[in-house]
Parts: structure tokens; sequence; C-alpha cells
């Protein structure tokens, strides 16, 4: 362990060896309390198994108090007295809940995706948490997978991008202080990419996909220091990534050099038994120790396990005492055997609790997304004195959380009724649900559409509930649940006739299937789950107190027949031509998306025009300028966000049509220009050979650079490329 203290080598080393079989199993064991589970939970065990080494780290555990006596029961009630890892699910904050990860990966901003991992970290290391099971870095382009919300969307590139943000922001640069704790880069590998997008369903791709799309997030988060890591649940190919030896000690642990620990996923290593690769949880225990796994999660397979393992020869004493010394070292390197209580040991200030409030509605307000907005509809007008509130996410403050709310209470969130009236002071905000977010009760609708009859306004607030996303939470039609689609054609029917606007707000973990709303609403927002700001978020954006700047991470397909759609697929020999019969086309659909990556309005008009790089030739350890000129020509101040692609005209293998590099940002009044500079390193366009290894090879590489991955949006200048 090249990062260990002399002194924590030495401790550690001596803690193995008085260490009896009982005691080394349970430090390869983690079991669940039931504040929060996420799966069966594994009942039998109590602190009787902490004092006796048996079980020698939790997760779900939430509080400070209880963190405490666990941690005291183990460090002064056990026999060598080791400290527990008390492990949870903070993937969006903690006790103040911030945007889910695809929400706010909308922001386009690492500094912001840092910011928000240090306070979450430092709201759970308050209650006694030293590990969080987050970032997670599975790669989607699947709107049905109901995890894909957990994510940074569609491109590999941001998904590198956010994991080193999240991991320094979990871990801090002292990750034995009170306030950081250990990040778990999750899930390795591939699992975004389940077939049809069915929760938990096998993964088989190319090696290339793997290795272009889905490795590089997890290379981010080992180069940025992330001390554990999570195998996903799923197989890759026929190997369950529990027992996958050739992933987790090959590509992991010995090509990408990643020397901390590996934690199963929650009562993965017994569902080896469930995969079809092992008979029972000797076998199970056996295949994954084999595979590089640590730490059991739940399921008790090593404990009940690997003795019988070792006295068949299965496994031996010293792939046992090697996952035993990486769990102590990774203790010793938390700082818990310095001081097991120093986290959880002071309360957080009323201000800072106030100023990360404050965070999230910045955040909150950041993250959503302008989709849709005919006629400058949106700000809505401040003389507005009678706004018609409806849909069912119109009240619903716990919804606003989105999945993994972790330890937010269900009423510590602003609903969007609290927001805008507040917002609104002098208005009448007038509010009904019509309907449920589920379920075929459409009695409520008459009621709500007579709103209409006296509002100046409709805010229609619509989508899914926090739970139809996140883990087990797939969907075969992405689309508005229940009978909310009634609901908003008869409100957008009824709002037509009076001639007054209807602004759709999408709260969802995915994108959902609403190109008729898009068509109808006069502006249409994806909100996703603003967190515990939501009301003030979106009521800040609504009245123009901000303008939005939220750009979608993912790409909006308009059918589900068009999935897989994500920005820079190959072409293929008859690239898509929607006049030509014979090319890569539907007959019964557009293969346009009903929203591209990186798509999203502002209250600006920004014109992009002069792209050019300088030098025009370069060799591949350059870093070459980009500079684009930027105008507001809309009437209001707004933040544009400009991406940077890159498209090669010929390659030893077929070249995507876009590969992501870059982005950036400019604020601008009505009326200004001003030039944006982005810097590209040659070396980003390395790429992978047919042999799978990365060269950058000389020839004409296209820049193209935009407010979204819509072609048509794009300049464009060439750069050789010189070797
Ligand atoms: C869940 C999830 C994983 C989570 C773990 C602990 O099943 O797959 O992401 O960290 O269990 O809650």
């Amino acid at each position: 362990m090249r990062t260990l203290k002399p002194q924590d080598a030495r401790r550690i080393e001596t803690l193995l060896e008085r260490m009896t079989l009982t005691e080394k199993l349970g430090q390869l064991t983690m079991m669940s309390a039931s504040h929060s589970v996420t799966g069966p939970v594994i009942t039998g065990h109590s602190t009787g198994d902490i004092r006796s080494g048996r079980i020698g780290n939790l997760l779900n555990l939430i509080g400070a108090g209880a963190a405490r006596e666990m941690q005291r029961i183990a460090v002064e009630e056990s026999r060598l007295g080791v400290p527990l890892l008390i492990g949870l699910d903070v993937i969006h904050g903690h006790r103040t809940i911030f945007p889910p990860p695809l929400a706010e990966t909308a922001l386009f901003d690492p500094v912001a995706w840092a910011l928000t991992a240090r306070e979450a970290a430092r709201e759970a290391a308050a209650d006694g948490i030293n590990m969080t099971f987050a970032p997670m870095l599975d790669v989607s382009r699947e709107p049905r997978w109901g995890r894909t919300v957990e994510g940074p969307g569609e491109s590999p590139w941001v998904g590198r991008v956010l994991a080193e943000a999240k991991v320094r922001g979990f871990q801090g640069t002292d990750l034995t202080a009170g306030d950081s704790i250990a990040a778990v880069a999750k899930h390795f590998c591939a699992y975004g990419a389940v077939t049809a997008g069915r929760e938990y369903a096998s993964v088989d791709i190319s090696e290339r996909t793997l290795l272009e799309v889905h490795m590089p997030p997890f290379a981010a988060a080992v180069s940025a220091g992330v001390v554990a890591v999570m195998p996903a649940f799923t197989d890759l190919a026929g190997i369950p990534m529990t027992a996958h030896a050739g992933m987790l000690r090959g590509r992991l642990r010995r090509e990408l050099g990643f020397e901390g620990v590996l934690i199963s996923d929650y009562n993965a290593v017994a569902e080896l038994i469930q995969h079809g690769v092992a008979a029972d949880l000797i076998e199970a225990a056996t295949l994954a120790l084999r595979a590089g796994v640590d730490i059991d999660m739940v399921s008790g397979a090593y404990l009940e396990g690997l003795p019988a393992a070792l006295e068949r020869g299965l496994v031996s004493h010293a792939q046992i005492d090697e996952s035993v010394l990486r769990v102590l070292a990774l203790k010793a390197r938390l700082g818990l055997f310095e001081d097991p209580y120093r986290r959880g040991a002071t309360p957080e200030s009323a201000a800072a609790l106030a100023e990360r409030r404050r965070l999230a509605r910045d955040v909150g307000t950041r993250s959503i997304v302008l989709l849709t907005n005919r006629d400058d509809a949106l700000p809505l007008a401040g003389a507005l004195r009678r706004v018609a509130l409806i849909g069912p996410l119109g009240d619903a403050a716990a919804e606003m959380r989105g999945p993994w709310w972790c330890a937010a209470p269900p009423d510590a969130q602003v609903s969007v009724l609290a927001g805008m009236r507040a917002a609104l002071p002098h208005a009448e905000i007038l509010h009904a649900s019509g309907v449920d977010i589920a379920g075929a009760d459409e009695r409520g609708i008459a009621a709500a559409v007579q709103l209409c009859d006296r509002a100046e306004a409709v805010v229609l607030c619509l989508g899914e509930a926090a739970t139809m996303s996140g883990e087990a939470a797939s969907r075969a039609h992405p689309g508005l649940p229940g009978r909310q689609r009634q609901l908003a054609e008869a409100v957008l029917q009824r709002a037509a006739a009076r001639a007054i606007p209807v602004i759709a707000v999408l709260f969802c973990g995915r994108p959902l299937m609403v190109p008729w709303l898009a068509e109808r609403a006069s502006a249409l927002l994806a909100a996703w789950f603003p967190g515990c700001e939501a009301g003030h978020a979106l009521a800040d954006l609504l009245t123009g107190r901000i303008s939005p700047s939220g750009r979608t991470p993912i790409t909006w397909p308009r059918a589900v027949g068009q999935i897989p759609l994500y920005f820079g697929q190959r072409s293929g020999g008859r690239p898509t031509d929607p006049s030509g019969p014979f090319s890569s086309r539907y007959i019964d659909e557009s293969n346009a998306p009903l929203f591209p990556f990186g798509h999203g309005l502002t209250y600006g008009h920004f014109a992009l025009s002069r792209l050019r790089v300088t030098p025009e030739s370069a060799a591949p350890s350059a870093t070459v300028s980009v500079l684009v000129d930027v105008e507001n020509q809309g009437r209001r101040r707004g933040e544009e966000t400009v991406f940077l692609f890159t498209r090669r005209l010929k390659s030893r293998v077929a070249p995507p049509t876009l590969e992501l590099h870059a982005f950036g940002k400019i604020t601008l009044d009505p009326g200004a220009r001003a030039t944006l500079t982005l810097r590209l390193p040659l070396a980003q366009l390395s790429s992978l050979g047919p042999d799978l290894e990365p060269a950058l090879e000389s020839g004409t590489v296209e820049i193209l650079a935009g407010p979204s991955a819509d072609l048509a949006s794009l300049l464009t200048v060439r750069l050789q490329v010189v070797a």
C-alpha cells in the first residue's frame, strides 16, 4: 500500500498477525442496520457480532449517536478494537438533498459537482458516516433504466470529469479529516448497458464499447485517488462482475493501478448462486475472493463460506490476508485508528446548514433545463395576479428529493406550491393536483381544468414519483405515468381556448417520451428532482429572477423505439438520409431526438460565429486554442454553454460522428458580444485502434462547437494533426 504511513503499515501488520480467522472474516464483512435498506435485510445479526469481531463494518446507519455507539462497541468492547467502516448511499446529499447526479450534471460545472460532494461529505461525516457508496459512474443511454438518474448521463467524457470532481469532493484533501469520507466508485462496470434497460439484466457489449464508453469514468476516479470501488450486480458477457477476476484483478487493479478496497454490492456475493455460477455460499465466497472482492456486503457468504473454502483448499490464507490488509489500510487512511470518534464528534452550526441550503437552491436552479419556450412565454410576467398550479407534482415536497434521499426527511423540501407563493406574494396561486402521479382515477381532472378559467397562466407539474427512478425502477413505457396525459390534454385544450400560456414542468429521473407535450405546451422544462429547495429553484426561473442555464446531459428520444439514441453514434456505410430509402432510418419515426445532448435554452438568445483554432496544425503533444465569438441577441442576460466536439474524417476504426472534449460557459448581457476560448489538449484525441490500443493518428480533424450535439447547430473548423 504505497500511501500508508510507516506506523500505520506496522499497526495493520501487527493486527493481522493477532487476528483469528473469524476476526479476519469480520473485517471482510459489512452488515446492514435497518435505517434504509436496498435489498433483503439479512436479519440475525446484532451488536454481539461486533463485539465478537464477526462484523467489522456497517451500512445504513443514520444518526451520530447510533454511529458513535456502534464505533464504541467495536473499539472498546471487541478483543482487538478495530474501528468500523460505516457506509451509506450519500449519492446526492445527506440531510440536505441536492438534485440527483443526472440533474446535477446538467450544470456542466465541475466546481459545483465537487462542492456538493464536499458539502454532502461534511454533513454525512457529522453523522458519523465515514464512507459513501458514491459516485455512481455508470454511463447510460437508456431512459428505460431507472438508475440513469444516478449517473453522469450518456457521455464518457462528462463521466470522467464528474468522477474526478466527486471523488475529490467526497474525500477532500485530507482523508483523515473529520469532514472527509471514503468515496466508492460504482458500479464497475457497464451496469448502464443492461439489456433492454431492464434492471439487473445481463450486460453483453463489445470490448471496444467497454473500453471507450464504460471504463473511462472509473479510470478517472482511480486517477483522482478513489479508495474503494463497487462491482456491479450484473454479469459482463456471462461473467458476474462480483466474480470477474479479469476485470477486477486485471483491468481495475493491474491496468488502472487501483490499490483500494473492492466492496461488493448489496448481497451480490450470495447472488452468484442466482447467476448460476456458484452452487452454494462456499463456492460464491470462493469466486468473489479469488476475483479480488475484499468486503462482502450483507450476504454473510465470507463469514459462512470461507472457513469451509479454506478447508477444501479453494482459497488460501494469503488471499484472505491480502483483503484484510486492504480493509485495515483503508481504515488507517481514514484516520479511524487515530480517532474513531472524529466523525460525528462536532455537530454542524446552523450557519453551515443555512449555507448548504443556499447552495442546494443554486444547484437546483441551475440543474433545471428549459427545453422549449415558444414566443418567450417565460419568464412569467411580473404583474401576474392569478396563476393556476395544476398537476400531481405541484404540492409534492417529498417527491422533490428524488431517489436515494438518504437521511432527508420527507417534509424538509420546498414544494412548487410553496415556492410559487413565496416568489409571487401578490398573486393568487390556485392549486389542484387533478390526478395522482400514478393510478387510473380521472375524477379530479374537471375541477383542475376549471382553474384555467380563473387564471392568467398555468404551471402544469407532471412527471414521476421519486421512486419511479433509481434502483429497481426500470420502465418499459417511460412517458407520463397514470392519467397525467389525460389531465395535460384537458388543461392544454382549455388554456388554448382562453389563450393563456401553459408552462409544463417535468419532474423525472430520466428523459420522458413526451413529444406531444413539447409540441403543445407554451414552454417545457425538465426539472428532474431539484432537491430540498425545489420550489424556490423553479420559481427563480419561472419568474425570471434567474435565467435558466441547465443543459441536458442525456439525449431525449421521441420514442422508446429509438433507444439507444445518443450523440456520436458511428454513421455506418449508409448514414442517415431522411430522403433516401436505403439509409439508416426508420420508416415510421424520425432518427432525430426530441432534444439532443446538451440542449437547453436560456432567457438570452445566443449566436455563435467565427470559430477558429490556433494553431491550425499541431503535433499530438500540443494543446490548441479554439475560439468562438458569442453574442447575446436577446433581451435578457443569460449564461450560454458551448460544447467542443471533434470528428475524425478518416481513421483505422470507423470514427464516432462526434466526440466531446470540452465545454465552456459565458454570461452576457443583452446585445453584448465576447470571444470564448476553449483549450483542447490533442492527447484527448487519442482513440483505440483495431488492436484496442490507444493511438493518436495524424490527419485532418474537424473541430465543432455549438450549444448542443445537434449537428445543424455546430460551427466547424479543421485542424491538422501532424505526428
Ligand atoms: C444497492 C445498490 C448500490 C448501493 C448498495 C448499498 O443495491 O446497487 O448502489 O450502494 O445497495 O445500499
